[in-house]
């Protein structure tokens, strides 16, 4: 969603803040807007769509400058008035001497609206945005200290934000303050920076300290402070990134999409790294901090997430009942927050974000922590929010994923669990000893089957040309696959704007049934070797009936099957219940080149952001 660069150093501002929000950009986003200290002024400039834009604005008006030596950036995705120049941040005060930029939602917005107008601030843009504004500006007029202004602005937000200020009146100096939304202090030599997320700043520093709710930061070129809500200054811990700068390179792919898809192999490796490393080792999980006795007692698991890491959690169901017996629930974080849940201390409540910063998520999450239940959060990002709730930590380390489309961190989520329902099935003697080796050893070969989808894709390129016309698609699976097809139908809607929708194969004929026809493709996953293989073969000749185009995306060495299938995309065998690491990676490839063909912007789809923080 929104991103903020803030930077104060000698290098050349401009370039620095646009290129820290060119690496946010994945984010998803619809104007963005940069205000520039440059000499005694503050000088504004915003504009409608992509960073491109504001990039040309800037250079056209590069007479204007003399040599800013600090400034904040904004990417906004719209939430609070349409996407259009006024809306888009930063947004000043009255007078024009403050300027802010902000992420995250303001609840109260209307009431300080009001409070302000009556004070006589002139608003002009429809965001919630504009009152912190007209709020630090006019607290400054009353304690003429902008560290003060904003910290007491900020105790009358209520709702999500991370924000930055700078004032005219008040030299080199930006100002950033968080609640409930993330913001990171970049630190350098003779130059420092403030960010919503790492990929802004890592191209000039990996020293990092991340903002808890409540603190301040208050930034110049050679010093950083941070205080608490009282003003008392607090002593952080310096952080290094992770990262590299070359993962936020295309590597010569024509899209982070496609390089993330291929980076697949390596992602399940990294996974099993010193987790799964021999057959006959248990599996290491350390980052589970439940000891023996409660795994073995645990009654129930529920699994809270959104999206694509939803659809992680509908197959890690199928994995953790198979392997453990335990029970367990998959919920929509959205739909768990408004209901009375059966949550309590006894359940061990897992998280799954890709991002760690989904609103929905972190809410229910917090919701389960006040009841008490364990917290185990899956996520690629051990430095988010999410994270931070958590009891026990499983990082995926998918490295960092740029495409909106999450693909790589669905399978290294995906990976998480098969090791954490073995592991818990370890502890608790519920799978047999051969099984349990041939399972492993099973396991330890998907990176090397996933290499040989990816070496060759040339069918599923014809596929994705002779079905990128149609405007409607039918994914059916059962069983573990389920998700895949879920996920498959996501996939393709999310890049291509395609309508798809996934259904449990057994439920076509009770309804879904009525829309088949020469106009409604249906990809049906049939993995051979379990129990539903045959009945979703016999699905697909329904849908056949009815002069459906169909698609197999199956394992299966039977050519009979090459006559009822339009297109029979195969796959390396593997164990039905490890499958899904297997079928999803076709389906990503579909949704890819399908959308490639219709040359969308595949990594970054309309109205979509790669961190959902608001409701
Ligand atoms: O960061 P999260 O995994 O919590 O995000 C959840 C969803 O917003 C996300 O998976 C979304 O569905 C992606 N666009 C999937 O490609």
């Amino acid at each position: 969603m929104c991103g903020i660069v803030g930077y104060a150093g000698n290098r050349d501002v401009v370039s620095v803040i646009l290129k820290g929000l060119t690496n946010l950009e994945y984010r998803g986003y619809d104007s963005a807007g940069m205000a520039l200290r440059d000499g005694d002024d503050i000088k504004v400039y915003k504009t409608l769509g992509k960073l491109i834009n504001l990039k040309n604005e800037l250079e056209s008006r590069k007479s204007e400058l003399i040599q800013p030596t600090c400034g904040i950036g904004h990417i906004r995705w719209a939430t609070h008035g349409s996407p259009s120049i006024v809306n888009a941040h930063p947004h000043s005060c009255t007078c024009g001497k403050l300027v802010v930029v902000h992420n995250g939602i303001i609840e109260n917005y209307k009431e300080l609206r009001e409070e302000l107008t009556v004070k006589g601030c002139v608003f002009k843009s429809q965001t919630d945005t504009e009152v912190i504004a007209h709020l630090v500006a006019d607290e400054y007029s009353k304690v003429k200290d902008l560290e003060k202004a904003v910290r007491n602005s900020v105790s009358k937000l209520q709702g999500a934000y991370a924000v930055c200020v700078m004032h005219k009146n008040v030299p080199d100096l930006i100002i950033g303050a968080r609640k409930h939304a993330p913001m990171l202090v970049g630190i350098g030599d003779g130059e420092n920076f403030i960010a919503s997320d790492t990929p802004a700043i890592i191209e000039y520093t990996k020293k990092t300290i991340y903002l808890d709710d409540n603190e301040i930061a208050i930034v110049t070129k050679d010093s950083v402070k941070i205080t608490d809500a009282d003003g008392n200054e607090v002593v952080k811990k310096v952080e290094v990134l992770p990262w590299e700068p070359i993962a936020l390179s295309k590597l010569g792919y024509k899209h982070f999409m496609l390089k993330e898809i291929h980076e697949q192999p390596d992602v399940i490796r990294n996974v099993l790294n010193g987790k799964l490393y021999d057959i006959d080792a248990p599996i290491v999980l350390n980052e589970v901090k439940l000891d023996k006795d409660t795994i073995k007692n645990l009654k129930k698991i529920e699994i809270i997430a959104c999206g694509t890491s939803l659809h992680v959690g509908m197959a890690a169901k199928y994995i953790i009942e198979n392997f453990t017996g335990i029970s367990v629930e998959v919920e929509a974080s959205s739909e768990y927050i408004y209901r009375k849940t059966t949550t309590d201390a006894s359940t061990l409540v897992i998280g799954v974000s890709q991002s760690g910063e989904t609103a929905d998520t972190i809410t229910a999450i917090k919701q389960a922590k006040e009841k008490n239940a364990h917290i185990l959060i899956v996520t690629n990002r051990p430095d988010s929010n999410m994270a931070r709730l958590a009891d026990s930590l499983i990082p995926v380390n998918a490295g960092i994923e740029v495409s909106v489309a999450a693909t790589k961190s669905y399978i290294a989520q995906m990976i998480s669990f098969y090791l954490l329902a073995i592991h818990i099935a370890e502890v608790k003697g519920t799978l047999d000893d051969v099984y349990l080796k041939n399972l492993k050893h099973e396991i330890i070969q998907l990176p090397t089957k996933v290499e040989e989808i990816l070496s060759n894709t040339t069918t599923i390129q014809e596929c994705a040309k002779k079905f990128s016309s149609f405007k409607n698609f039918i994914y059916i699976a059962r069983g573990v696959n389920l998700a895949t097809a879920y996920e498959g139908a996501l996939k393709l809607k999310e890049i291509s704007y395609i309508n798809a929708t996934g259904y449990a194969a057994g439920e076509l004929k009770h309804g879904p049934i009525a829309m088949l026809d020469e106009t409604m493709p249906v990809l049906s996953i049939l993995m051979p070797g379990g129990i539903t293989y045959e009945k979703i073969l016999s699905n697909s000749e329904e849908a056949k009936a009815r002069n459906a185009k169909l698609i197999a995306l199956t394992s299966s060495k039977d050519t009979n099957i090459d006559a009822l299938f339009d297109v029979v995309l195969r796959v390396p065998q593997v164990s039905e219940i490890l499958s899904p690491v297997i079928t999803c990676v076709p389906c990503q490839l579909l949704a890819y080149y399908i959308a490639e063909f219709l040359g969308k912007d595949v990594d970054q789809p309309r109205n979509l952001a790669k961190s959902v923080t608001v409701e």
